[in-house]
């Protein structure tokens, strides 16, 4: 009896040990292959660049899925569809396994860009230009908390949490410590359709609602959630 169960847990150990192999093995291997995204994408998925995406702990279904989507041509990206093309599944899966298990890093307190200043108008202060900023996050968590009622705005709470971590087995991404700037060139992208083909995209229909200032102020908020 004490010999069959040993052998059980050993054999229960031996099949575990070799999941985590296998798992690392992969994981490792996606690194060797996602060596030329590094480049924009930084070493571990922590792109240094705001208009780069940074794709460390992105869920895993959500990261194939978009891979996939270069590929066909579902999601229109000029830069991507190119690197995507040279990729096979199992590529695709090992890359995905690599950047989803690291850490995806907080952004520096946000600055509003230089441009927003009016040229005519007298320089704003520092106290002034943070009073703005302050309210612009304000607005953007009452969206992502709210939505907007009047106008049909889906809260985005309900599918992207309330870290903004996301939804792994439905494969919505997680949002958290994202660049701003690319969070409104995405928002945007989907509001005039130059992100996907199809018109019944969840985001196409909820970005077309939104207006500039909504984008804007929800990127910021969602840049700075940890
Ligand atoms: C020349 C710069 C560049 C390189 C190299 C590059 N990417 Fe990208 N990647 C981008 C840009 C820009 C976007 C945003 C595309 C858009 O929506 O306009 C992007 C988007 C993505 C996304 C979608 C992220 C999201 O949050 O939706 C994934 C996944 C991705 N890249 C993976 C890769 C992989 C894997 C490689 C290497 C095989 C790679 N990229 C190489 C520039 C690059
Ligand atoms: C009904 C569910 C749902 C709601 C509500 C929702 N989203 Fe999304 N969101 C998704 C899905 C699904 C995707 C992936 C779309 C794709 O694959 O093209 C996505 C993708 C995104 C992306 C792209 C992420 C990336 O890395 O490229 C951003 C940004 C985003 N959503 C922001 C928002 C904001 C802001 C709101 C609220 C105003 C919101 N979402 C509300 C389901 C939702």
């Amino acid at each position: 009896m004490i010999k069959t169960l040993l052998t059980v847990s050993i054999s229960l150990a031996l099949t575990a040990s070799a999941g985590i192999v296998h798992a690392e093995a992969s994981a490792s291997g996606g690194k060797a292959k996602a060596a030329s995204c590094s480049g924009c994408h930084g070493e571990d998925g922590n792109s240094a660049m705001p208009g780069f995406p940074k794709l460390a702990g992105q869920h895993k279904g959500y990261l194939v899925k978009q891979l996939q989507a270069f590929k066909s041509g579902a999601r229109i990206a000029p830069m991507m569809a190119p690197l995507a093309a040279g990729l096979d599944d199992q590529s695709i899966e090992e890359i995905a396994t690599y950047y989803s298990a690291n850490k995806i890093s907080a952004n520096p307190a946000p600055v509003l860009p230089a441009n927003d200043d009016d040229d005519d108008a007298p320089a704003k202060t520092d106290e002034q230009k943070k009073a703005e900023l302050e309210k612009l996050i304000h607005e953007g968590g009452d969206l992502y908390r709210n939505g907007n009622l009047a106008t049909a705005v889906s809260a985005c709470v309900a599918c992207h949490g309330p870290f903004a971590e996301g939804n792994r087995p439905a494969a919505y991404p997680s949002l958290h410590s994202q660049h701003a700037d690319y969070l409104i060139k995405t928002l945007t992208d989907f509001k005039t359709g130059a992100r996907s083909k199809s018109r019944e995209n969840m985001m196409h229909m909820i970005a077309t609602k939104m207006t500039e200032q909504e984008i804007k102020a929800v990127s910021y908020y969602i840049s700075t959630m940890k």
